[in-house]
């Protein structure tokens, strides 16, 4: 048998399940884990019996679902996070006792996961994704899946694998093997996939603009189409300017989050605007009922922090980023700047600008197609 026919995912969440039960639906033996502290999907899914699915992707699955750490690094040698990045932590602490030396694990996002000191155990490889395959959301155990991307970006620390079975086939074959129907865009470093996590762009500025709004409606309207307007889209395309030169800066060609979000969805949108209108994915998701969310939790410490404090370190202007932090900061009372990954925390504070840009350059000898 194939070392990646059995697959655990550790994250019992929208994005969990949907992985779970498309891997399950392609002929792989999956096993869900769910932290004891964190089961409240869990719990649903197991009240009802199983998981029921609907939107883009139809149907009930029964997925096996443990909280055991022990059982899930047994089951498999292939190992999906799919918790958020700011639960990452509490999982490589959990998972620091084991042997992992033949294991891969996959982090869905990654957010430079594979730079924190923390998650320099020893383990076969880690590869970071910049977003989750499937736009999701649970309620009561029924998952709505709003879509399912085309393409993601992944990157790994190493291009080979475990498994000690070199007639098999290659290492990226199987690891798109593990991704059903998402074409993967393999990138030249982790920074590259955490450069294309788009959600940095969509997400902080969407809650921050409409904050008002959240707080008085509960949330009552539509995120996207309602609350991705002009002024917003304004402002977003002047965090992403900041983004696409942090690229520039390390000899990257980022595509726009404009042309991430097209390729996700194999979409054509000319305008930010447009695409909060009219495409299904988004012009359907409700507003979070409260501005606490991992919009603002997971991605200003997670995505921005990182973005911001690259851009520092190689002379590239961040104040539109550094704006956005310091509001959410304001509007939180959380000091993301010293609590999300900064570069003490990635392990970049001693490294020199043009140590970085040899670290994280693609190799032009090497450069591959994504697409
Ligand atoms: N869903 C989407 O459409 C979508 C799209 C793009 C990217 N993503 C990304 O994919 C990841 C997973 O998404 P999701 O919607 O499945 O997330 P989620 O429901 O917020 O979290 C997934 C699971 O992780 C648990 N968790 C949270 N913090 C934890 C911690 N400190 N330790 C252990 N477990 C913890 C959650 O428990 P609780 O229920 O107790 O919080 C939940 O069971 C996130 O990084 C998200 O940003 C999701």
């Amino acid at each position: 048998m194939e070392f990646q026919q059995c697959v655990s995912i550790i994250g019992a969440g929208p994005a969990g399940f949907a992985l779970a039960a498309d891997l399950l639906s392609h002929g792989k033996n999956v096993l869900l884990y769910s932290h004891p502290t964190h089961l409240r999907h869990a719990n649903s899914v197991r009240e009802k019996g199983c998981l029921q699915a609907s939107g883009a992707m139809e149907g009930f699955a029964d997925i096996p679902i443990t909280t055991d750490m022990t059982e899930v690094i047994a089951f498999s040698q292939v190992v999906f996070l799919t918790v958020p990045s700011t639960g990452q932590e509490t999982i490589i602490q959990e998972m620091k006792g084991y042997d992992l030396r033949q294991h891969i694990l996959i982090a869905v996002p990654g957010n430079l996961l594979s730079l924190i000191k923390d998650a320099h155990m020893e383990v076969g490889n880690i590869l970071e994704t910049n977003l989750s395959p499937y736009s999701c959301r649970m309620e009561e155990g029924q998952l709505l899946v709003l879509g399912r991307k085309k393409r993601i970006m992944i990157a790994a620390l190493r291009n080979d694998h475990p498994s000690g079975n070199s007639a098999g086939p290659g290492f990226r074959d199987v690891i798109q093997d593990l991704f059903p129907g998402v074409r993967l865009g393999w990138c030249s470093s982790v920074v590259e996939v955490c450069l294309s996590n788009i959600n940095g762009v969509f997400h902080p500025l969407m809650l921050l603009m409409n904050a008002g709004r959240i707080e008085s409606t509960g949330g009552d309207f539509l995120l996207y189409r309602d609350g991705l307007t002009p002024a917003v889209a304004a402002a977003m395309l002047g965090v992403d300017q900041v983004r696409l030169e942090i690229g520039a800066a390390l000899g990257l060609q980022l595509e726009s989050t404009l042309d991430v979000s097209n390729a996700c969805y194999d979409q054509a949108f000319t305008s930010l605007v447009t695409l909060a209108q009219r495409s299904p994915p988004h012009n359907r998701l409700r507003a979070p009922a409260g501005f606490e969310n991992r919009n603002i939790s997971e991605d200003v410490p997670d995505v921005l922090v990182p973005w911001c404090a690259l851009a520092g370190a190689l002379g590239v202007d961040a104040s539109p980023i550094a704006a956005v932090i310091v509001l959410a900061e304001m509007a939180t009372g959380e000091s993301f700047m010293e609590t999300g990954r900064n570069l003490r925390k990635l392990q970049l504070d001693t490294v020199t600008r043009r140590e970085l840009v040899a670290r994280f350059s693609p190799p032009t000898t090497q450069h591959e197609s994504r697409l």
